[in-house]
């Protein structure tokens, strides 16, 4: 095993990316592997200052050359980010969604193992994990049952099941981080998770924004690189857990909407089409656990973190 070296699945997506990026900066020679299915090179762009401390394979994780990469690299952890992130596709393509996100997972964890990989980090859903929970209960903690209601949310509580059951079976150690609406910038303006993006492209082009339903549905935000703190913090502490990763507080997509458009400056009111079929009507989820058993915790208030995002929108054009 080489002590220095880590494998980011899903490197060139959006929270990838940062993930990379920040394991560069603390020395560790990072592994890339990404079909660029989603994800993009140009994500990459910053950390390729780093030379051949970074590594980029342009591999499919559910294809078989994904044990020869592992083995040939040896990674002492592994961040596993890859997947179909798109639960409207889940639905509409069941079957590659359990492909990519279920098939493709066990192929990651059973490569790791047999590696001898000493822990795996992964990306799981807090948003879908739990369905729709009785709102006396929010923000739900992770002893809540998991309930997901999407295929979306099925394939990646799938792979906790899976982490857990391995974990028994073998030395190999995993910590499951349950991620909350994640917004940042490189995130994709497509989906629904990507509603902050969409609003900083279209508040920068001068569009009218669109809102789905009354506005009133709540999420919990929670910025890129205080995610990429909480993937750092689990390779040393929480095995063997799943963590919510949050902020525990809940921001209705009205609000949102006149934070950003307050910060950039703009008096028009969104247009609102009918709500989408399948949309939880609020969701937040409770962070205690991490911090106390992660040592995490959110640093970046919404104002701040909504301000950089729309810099990085304006940056783009
Ligand atoms: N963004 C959020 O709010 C959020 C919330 C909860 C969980 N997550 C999870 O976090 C992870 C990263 O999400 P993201 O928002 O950065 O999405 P993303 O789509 O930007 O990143 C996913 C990456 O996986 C790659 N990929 C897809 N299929 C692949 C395959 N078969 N082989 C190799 N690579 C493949 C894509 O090219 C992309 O680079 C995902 O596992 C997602 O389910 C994200």
């Amino acid at each position: 095993m080489n002590p220095d070296s880590a494998v980011v699945t899903g490197g060139g997506g959006f929270i990838g990316s940062h993930l990379v990026d920040r394991l560069l900066e603390i020395g560790f020679h990072v592994v890339v592997i990404d079909d660029f299915s989603s994800g993009s090179l140009a994500n990459l762009e910053a950390a390729s200052r780093f030379g051949p401390q970074l590594e980029i394979v342009n591999q499919d994780i559910t294809k078989e050359g994904l044990f020869q990469t592992m083995q040939r690299v040896a990674p002492r952890y592994v961040f596993h980010l890859a997947a179909q992130s798109d639960v409207r596709r889940s639905i509409a393509e069941p079957l590659y969604d359990a492909k990519v996100n279920i098939l493709g997972s066990l192929n990651v964890i059973e490569s790791s193992h047999r590696v001898g990989v000493e822990r795996l980090v992964y990306a799981a859903s807090g948003g879908t994990l739990y369905g729709e929970a009785d709102n006396s209960l929010l923000p739900i903690k992770e002893g809540t049952k998991h309930r997901p209601l999407s295929n979306y949310g099925v394939s990646k509580k799938a792979v906790i099941d899976y982490l857990a059951a391995y974990s028994t079976l073998y030395p190999l150690e995993y910590v499951s981080l349950a991620l909350a609406n994640v917004y940042g910038p490189r995130q994709d303006p497509k989906g629904e998770s990507g509603v902050v993006s969409i609003f900083a492209g279209s508040l920068e082009a001068n569009q009218e924004c669109v809102i789905f339903g009354d506005g009133n549905q709540t999420r919990d935000f929670v910025y890129v690189t205080d995610v990429v703190d909480a993937f750092v913090k689990a390779t040393q502490e929480g095995a063997g857990g799943v963590f919510n990763i949050s902020t525990s507080i809940e921001t209705s997509v009205n609000q949102l909407y006149r934070e950003m458009a307050r910060i950039y400056g703009c008096s028009k009111e969104p247009r609102y089409l009918p709500g989408r079929v399948g949309e939880l009507e609020r969701s937040c989820l409770s962070n205690l656990k991490a911090i106390e058993f992660l040592d995490w915790t959110p640093k970046t208030a919404l104002a701040q973190g909504l301000s950089d995002v729309m810099a990085w929108v304006r940056d783009k054009r």
